[in-house]
């Protein structure tokens, strides 16, 4: 995919040296946590070929390359060199159990052959991939073709809480702290404006899994995090 097609690409290889610690503020350390969670249910099934989608600075992959069996493997994707090089910089300091390498490409194109991984997880990235982005289609079906049969794909990601008192506070801390303490510590606006407006827009849990469900998956189960702020989704194909 040539870059004018990829939307969001300005956004992710302007990313600020102080990403990490933006995502540790606003979700009160919460992050972390609910990553090893995503890779604990990743590796449920113990899967030998592992992938972490759009990989950014690496820690769902790190996760995975520590706590999967020694005979699998992880491999980190993403489309901005930058996150990369983060990403490769902090598992080199990581004590790994498994291989793990990381690779530049784009979900649209994936360098995979049909069938290539046993588990697929993705961390915060879902929602650039599915929200108002002209490439979805092609992008799950991607996601599906590269995916076992019987495979899992699993999803933490921002949802919306079912209670509307809480849905309301999350959108206005969404458009306040988050929005003003990202832009200020990141000088990036426009990555800060995009994320508040995205996630307050975003597809709730029955919505994503409907969205999955259509695009080939046989069963999606959700756990909701934070009041539904955020949640965990598992699709099998
Ligand atoms: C919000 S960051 C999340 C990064 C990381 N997974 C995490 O948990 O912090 C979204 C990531 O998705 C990557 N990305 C977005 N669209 C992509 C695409 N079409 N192909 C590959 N990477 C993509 C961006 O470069 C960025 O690193």
């Amino acid at each position: 995919m040539v870059t004018e097609q990829k939307p969001l690409h300005k956004i992710f290889t302007a990313v600020p040296d102080r990403y990490d610690l933006i995502n540790r503020v606003f979700t009160w350390g919460q992050d972390a946590k609910w990553r090893r969670k995503t890779a604990a249910l990743c590796l449920e099934t113990k899967p030998v070929k592992i992938l972490d989608l759009c990989c950014g600075t690496g820690d769902l992959a790190i996760d995975l390359a520590k706590n999967a069996p020694a005979t699998s493997s992880v491999t980190g994707l993403d489309y901005s060199p930058q996150m990369l090089e983060k990403a490769k910089a902090k598992a080199a300091n990581a004590e790994l159990t498994t291989p793990l390498n990381f690779i530049h490409g784009d979900v649209g194109d994936l360098p995979f052959t049909n069938e290539y991984f046993d588990c697929i997880g993705i961390s915060f990235a879902f929602r650039n991939l599915t929200y108002k982005n002209p490439n979805t289609p092609r992008y799950l079906s991607e996601i599906v073709r590269v995916l076992k049969k019987g495979g899992r794909f699993v999803i933490v990601e921002s949802s919306q809480p079912p209670n509307k008192l809480l849905r309301g506070l999350d959108h206005l801390y969404l458009r306040t702290f988050v929005r003003w303490m990202g832009t200020s510590l990141s000088k990036n606006k426009e990555a800060y404006d995009y994320l508040t407006a995205s996630a307050s827009k975003f597809y709730t849990a029955e919505e994503l899994s409907e969205l999955l469900v259509k695009a080939g998956f046989k069963t999606v189960t959700s756990n909701r995090l934070m009041f539904g702020a955020t949640a965990i989704h598992v699709a099998t194909k």
